[in-house]
């Protein structure tokens, strides 16, 4: 099936996630979530000092590289539009997507920026990188879209909420937490998405599942320095490989959308499905050494 077919077919769908959406979510202010009474205590102006809000590299890059991450909106907005166009509940759904991601950095920012907690100077010029790299992750078609977009907003609330867990400061906590309840939302209406269309074209979607996991790289790649940020972040079990499989792909792929119980395949989405199960095998046995090599490091450090 072609992508405007299959976009056509499930727009009802589309349609009826888009007002359940609407009706559990619940409207907030980033201003509300601001500990604006810190601004009194340094001016945010005067250069930045590291010492003065401590803590751990692993969290305040973590901040830096998921704010940067919802800084590149206008791409994502870009390729959703491309992907899934803007008839029917498609456009109204990617419009009011685009507002909630919004708020994201606008919390963000004016949290970090209130606090002391990063360098505003190196986050800015981090947003304006970012920014004018792009996005580049191959996406050839919607179910390739549903597929991305479903685990990637997933991985979000996870490294959000995971983010928010180590911080020493309730409002650092109470932002994070509250982003990564709307990336959960954003995760349900597209793994949902993604459930109608194996019931319309299983083997498209296979395809795309086996595409996605092979090539799915964090929204955030493209910021300067992300593998040394990212291999912080996996340190500090924020988001590392593990989670990746234990807490993404097994949940979405096995369970929700049953990769293993799918009928009626074509002979290539069948040979693609084996292909991803044996990738996620693979995933599961790196992530389980990697997270033994880092137990003995740890251990040995200890000593
Ligand atoms: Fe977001
Ligand atoms: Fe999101």
């Amino acid at each position: 099936m072609n992508d405007i077919d299959l976009l056509h077919e499930l727009a009802p769908e589309a349609e009826r996630l888009l007002e359940r959406h609407l009706a559990a979510s619940k409207e907030w202010f980033p201003h509300q979530l601001v500990p604006w009474d810190e601004v009194i205590k340094r001016d945010p102006r005067d250069e930045w000092d590291p010492d003065f809000r401590p803590m751990p590299d692993a969290v305040r890059r973590a901040l830096v590289v998921n704010l940067l991450t919802e800084d590149n909106l206008p791409y994502y907005t870009t390729e959703i539009t491309r992907l899934f166009g803007v008839d029917h509940a498609w456009g109204a759904w990617n419009r009011r997507w685009t507002a909630e991601e919004g708020r994201h950095a606008i919390v963000i920012r004016d949290y970090l920026t209130v606090t002391g907690s990063c360098d505003p100077i190196a986050l800015e010029r981090g947003r304006m990188q970012h920014a004018e790299y792009g996005f580049h992750q191959p996406i050839t078609g919607s179910a390739d879209g549903f597929v991305y977009v479903a685990l990637q907003e997933l991985a979000t609330r996870i490294s959000h909420r995971n983010t928010g867990k180590l911080m020493e400061d309730k409002a650092g906590y109470d932002v994070m937490a509250r982003v990564a309840a709307d990336e959960n939302m954003h995760y349900l209406f597209y793994k949902d998405v993604a459930t109608a269309a194996l019931a319309v074209d299983p083997s498209a979607m296979v395809l795309a599942m086996e595409r996605q996991v092979r090539s799915f790289s964090m929204p955030g790649a493209g910021i300067d320095d992300f593998s040394s940020a990212a291999k912080l972040i996996a340190d500090a079990g924020i988001y590392d490989l593990g989670i990746h499989h234990d807490h993404i792909l097994v949940p979405v792929i096995m369970r929700a959308w049953q990769l293993e119980a799918l009928e009626g395949l074509s002979p290539e989405a069948e040979e693609a499905r084996v292909r991803l199960v044996k990738r996620l095998g693979r995933i599961d046995k790196v992530a389980k050494s990697q997270a033994a090599r880092r137990q003995e490091r740890e251990s040995r450090s200890g000593d």
